[in-house]
Order: structure tokens, then C-alpha cells, then sequence
């Protein structure tokens, strides 16, 4: 069955002053085990599906259904804790966190005891290629692709399975960022993520198993699935 899916949905911002349709009458399928890239010119929104795929919001028209369930009917607290997590291209690390305990901090608020939250912590550190002498270290003295790594840790650490990446290569050079996209591949491939990865970059796009295009608002598929 499809892990996620997405029908007629449309979103739009309302200001004072005007409505900006940002998605418009989206339907798409995703299914456990691949990388989605989704690419489209800047203001097309693409960070708005992805929040909306993350049930930081509702859509207007439409549903978005995770494993078969509309987002709608369900606690979005819960689901962004414990299923859904979300990579930024700023790593929003907290600085004053050590490694470790920017990974442990998502089971903290799901309630996992203490020796397993740094137990599961260190083990998913090691997942995406952290070795322990950086576990204790803080945000700012790993480089960029490091950083990147540990949020991606720590978006593991909510547990769900479905990984949403907004530019998660866009503040890395080609090589960390192909690594990055490596890590997010193997993690769907092996172990049956579903990763949704927005990004400007075609040589990232080109790596994804599928690739979906927003233009103005609108959704389309690239290529066979
Ligand atoms: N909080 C907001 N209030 C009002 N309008 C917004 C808001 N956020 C986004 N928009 C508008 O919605 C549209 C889609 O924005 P969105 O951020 O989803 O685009 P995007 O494809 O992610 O762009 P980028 O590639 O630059 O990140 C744009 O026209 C944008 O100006
Ligand atoms: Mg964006």
C-alpha cells in the first residue's frame, strides 16, 4: 500500500492584502522504500507541499492520507513527533546540544528512558556515518555535511519511517551533499524510508528514484515511476 498519498489538494496563503495560491489541486502517490525528489522554480511551493505532507498545516481542499488515515482526523502532534520529521538546509541543530543530545532530544519528548534514548541515539550516529568521538562534540565544530548528518539522525530518531528533506544539500559542497543523498538512499533501499527531498540541484534530483516537478503551484510527474 502506499505510504502516503495526496488527493486534489490545494493550499493557499491569506494575507491583508491578498491570496497567494501556493499548491494547487495536487494528487501524487508516495510508496515506503524510495527517494522522491521534488524540484520546481523558487515560489512554485515546494516548501509549502512539504509542510503540508509534514501536517504543519491543513490543506484547504483535499486530503493527504498516511497509511491509508487522513492527516485530518489524525493527532498532527503526534504524527510530526513520532512519524513525520522534517531535515532543513540549516540543520537547525541546537548549539548548546552535544551531538548526542540533539538526537536524543525527539525520544525524550516521546518518552523513551534515558540509557535507551543515548543506546538508540549513539546507534543511529553511527547509521549515517557519525563515529562516537564526535557524539559529544557540539553543532558548530562539525563541518556542514557532519551537521547535515546529524539532523538527519535525529529525524530518525522520531522513529516513523517517512523522512521529508527540504534543500537538505543546499548549504553543502557537491561531495558532502551526494553523500548526504546516499545516506537518505540507502536508509530508503535497506531499510524501507520513505524520503520526499525538495531541492534545486538536478544532479540531486537525478539521483532520486522518482522525480515530481511543482510549476506555479501545479504537481507533475517526470519520467516513469
Ligand atoms: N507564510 C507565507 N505567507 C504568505 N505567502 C507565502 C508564505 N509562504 C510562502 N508564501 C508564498 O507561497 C508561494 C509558494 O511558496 P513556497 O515557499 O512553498 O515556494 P518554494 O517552491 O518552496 O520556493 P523556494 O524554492 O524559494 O524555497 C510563494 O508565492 C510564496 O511567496
Ligand atoms: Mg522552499
Amino acid at each position: 500500500m502506499e505510504r502516503l498519498t495526496v488527493s486534489g489538494v490545494s493550499y493557499s496563503y491569506r494575507t491583508k492584502y491578498q491570496t497567494v495560491r501556493a499548491v494547487s489541486d495536487a494528487t501524487c502517490a508516495f510508496e515506503a522504500g524510495r527517494v522522491y525528489a521534488i524540484t520546481g522554480e523558487s515560489g512554485s511551493g515546494k516548501s509549502t507541499l512539504l509542510s503540508l505532507l509534514a501536517g504543519l498545516d491543513l490543506p484547504d481542499e483535499g486530503v493527504i492520507a498516511v497509511d491509508g488515515d487522513d492527516l485530518r482526523g489524525r493527532n498532527r502532534d503526534a504524527y510530526r513527533r513520532s512519524e513525520a520529521s522534517v531535515v532543513y538546509q540549516a540543520f537547525h541543530l541546537l548549539p548548546l546540544l552535544t551531538v548526542l543530545e540533539n538526537v536524543t532530544l525527539p525520544m525524550e519528548l516521546n518518552g523513551v528512558p534515558k540509557a535507551e534514548r543515548r543506546r538508540r541515539a549513539a546507534a543511529l550516529l553511527e547509521k549515517v556515518g557519525l563515529p562516537e568521538e564526535t557524539h559529544g562534540k557540539f553543532p558548530k565544530m562539525l563541518s556542514g555535511g557532519q551537521q547535515q548528518r546529524v539532523a538527519i539522525a535525529r529525524s530518525l530518531a522520531a522513529g516513523g519511517k517517512l523522512i521529508l528533506a527540504d534543500e537538505p544539500t543546499g548549504n553543502l559542497d557537491t561531495e558532502n551533499g551526494q553523500n548526504v543523498v546516499n545516506i537518505l538512499l540507502e536508509l530508503a533501499h535497506r531499510e524501507g524510508y520513505l524520503v520526499i527531498l525538495v531541492t534545486h540541484n538536478p544532479d540531486v534530483a537525478a539521483m532520486a528514484d522518482a522525480r515530481l516537478r511543482m510549476t506555479d503551484g501545479i504537481l507533475s510527474e517526470e519520467g516513469a515511476p
